[in-house]
This record gives C-alpha cells, structure tokens and sequence, in this order.
C-alpha cells in the first residue's frame, strides 16, 4: 500500500474529504490502526496517561516516547507518522525543541512532529523545527501539558475573548509553518471558525464536526478500560466504537478458570512429541 505522506494529506484537504487519525502506542497498535486505513497515526503523549497510568499527560519522558514510536513505526507501513513532543521537550527554547525534535525524527522514525500550545514563544519554536526540516502539527485548544495553569481538564474556547484568542493562536501556527493543527474541546462554533481562517487541515477531538479530520484515543475509542474501581473514564465527547475491555476481561477470566479446573491445556494444546523409543526410556 502507498504511504501517506503530507502531499497526500494536502490534496485529501484540497478536495474536502476528511482525515481520520487515531493514536498508537505500540507494535501492535499500530498495526491495528494502519490496517483500518487511518490516514494518520498518532504517537500521543496521552501514553502516560491510557497506558502507563499516570493522571496527567506530564511524566512521560523523551525517552519513553522514543520507545513507544520506535515500536509504532515498526508496525505501521501506511498510516503518516506524527510523534507527540512531550511536556519538557520543547519549552526551554526553539534550539531545545529542534534537538528534541530530530530525535523524534533519526530515532523515533517518525514523518513530523506534534509541538502542543498556542503562546507565541511556542509558535517561534515551531518555526525553527519546521526550518529544521520537519514537519509540524500544531495542537491548540484544550492543552493538556499545561494543567498546571489551567487548573484541570476543562473544554476551553468557552468565551467569545477566548475563542478569539484560539482562533489567534491558530493563524500564529499556520504562519509559523505547522502542516495542521489538533482543535481539543473546544466548541463546535469554534472549531469550525478556526477551520474557515486557516488554510492547513484541522483534526478536532471533542471539536465537532465541523473541522477537516477527526482524532480519537486509541483506548477510549475501543472501550478498553471500562473498570468501575479505576478512575481512567472515557470523555464525554468520545464514541465507543468497540467494547474491546470486556472482551479481553471475559477471555483473561476463561482462560483463568481453565487453568484453574485442569482444562487447559487440552491435547489439542500439547503439541509437542518425542520419539516413541525415547518415550520408553522416560517410563
Ligand atoms: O496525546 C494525545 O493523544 C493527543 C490527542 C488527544 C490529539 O494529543
Ligand atoms: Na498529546
């Protein structure tokens, strides 16, 4: 299958046909999402989060996204790549961010990179990583990495000063040279004014339905974590297109309860012989 590539992103957002993009986490993951068709994949610093079960997007560390893309572009052949530059990567400078940058790139094997927030400093980081070389998504909106000041995981764009500061922010990363920009938890109305003032494809989560692409955590589209003692809930703005947690729980518990009553393994299970005259000098 061809690959996906930013020339082919530009001509889907040419002609109006939206762009799906999901997250991944893993080998397989990866191939899941790739398999699907999915135009792009996500390496998203969400990691800390579904996978490693942190509270926040903030403990994940370079190193540990290097791990997860490696593994992701081993399994992905299609799909374009996009590396989550994770919190602390890219704050200190436009020099700290290309550095990070390029090592998603040389070690991560991604296709471009994911640099979160709208503040203008970080609009001159990503100018400098896109001249660089590498291709920029811009992620505004709700941005997690900055829970600290925002006080929580809360929808934003919620007044017409700070829709307009959105709308700001997401010109400010389109002329910085970002390929596209996340819109996170923002209200349809916005998301689709920002859409109408860029002309670089936007990918909406909990945005509506009104940008030129949709993202969705891996995890929460599949309804992995469905365990009432575990505080990881779904978003309200996310659909469950699967129930894949209480298929893995019911097959974890069958295999349990076969171990457990000697049913497992069966002959069917035990495929391993040994000659027959070998056999008789073990009896
Ligand atoms: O880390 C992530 O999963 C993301 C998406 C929500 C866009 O940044
Ligand atoms: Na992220």
């Amino acid at each position: 299958p061809r690959r996906v590539t930013l020339r082919t992103l530009r001509e889907k957002y040419r002609r109006g046909q939206p762009i799906s993009m999901v997250t991944a986490y893993d080998y397989p993951s990866a191939v899941h999402v790739d398999e699907a068709g999915i135009d792009m994949l996500l390496v998203g610093d969400s990691v800390a989060m579904v996978v490693h079960g942190h509270d926040t997007t903030l403990p994940v560390t370079m190193d540990e996204m290097l791990t997860h893309c490696k593994a992701v572009a081993r399994g992905a052949r299609r799909a374009f790549l996009v590396g989550d530059m994770p919190f602390g990567s890219v704050e200190i400078s436009p020099e700290h961010a290309v550095r990070s940058a390029i090592r998603m790139m040389k070690e991560g094997s991604m296709d471009a990179v994911k640099i979160e927030g709208g503040f203008s400093s970080r609009a001159k980081s990503v100018r400098a990583v896109v001249e660089a070389g590498i291709a920029v998504m811009g992620h505004v909106g709700l941005t997690p990495q900055s829970i600290s000041v925002l006080g929580g995981f809360r929808p934003a764009a919620q007044s017409a000063s700070e829709a307009l500061r959105v709308v700001k922010e997401a010109k400010a990363l389109e002329a910085a040279g970002c390929f596209s920009l996340v819109l996170e938890c923002v209200p349809a109305l916005v998301a689709a004014a920002v859409t109408r003032e860029v002309d670089i494809p936007t990918i909406g989560i909990g945005a509506g339905g009104h940008t030129s692409g949709q993202v969705l955590v891996y995890h929460d589209l599949l309804g992995m974590m469905q365990h009432p003692h575990h505080a990881k809930v779904t978003p309200k703005f996310c659909k469950q297109y699967g129930a894949v947690g209480s298929a893995i729980q019911e097959a974890l518990g069958a295999y349990h309860q076969e171990v457990v009553a000697g049913a497992f393994p069966s002959e069917a299970f035990s495929p391993y012989g040994i000659a027959a005259d070998e056999a008789e000098q073990l009896l």
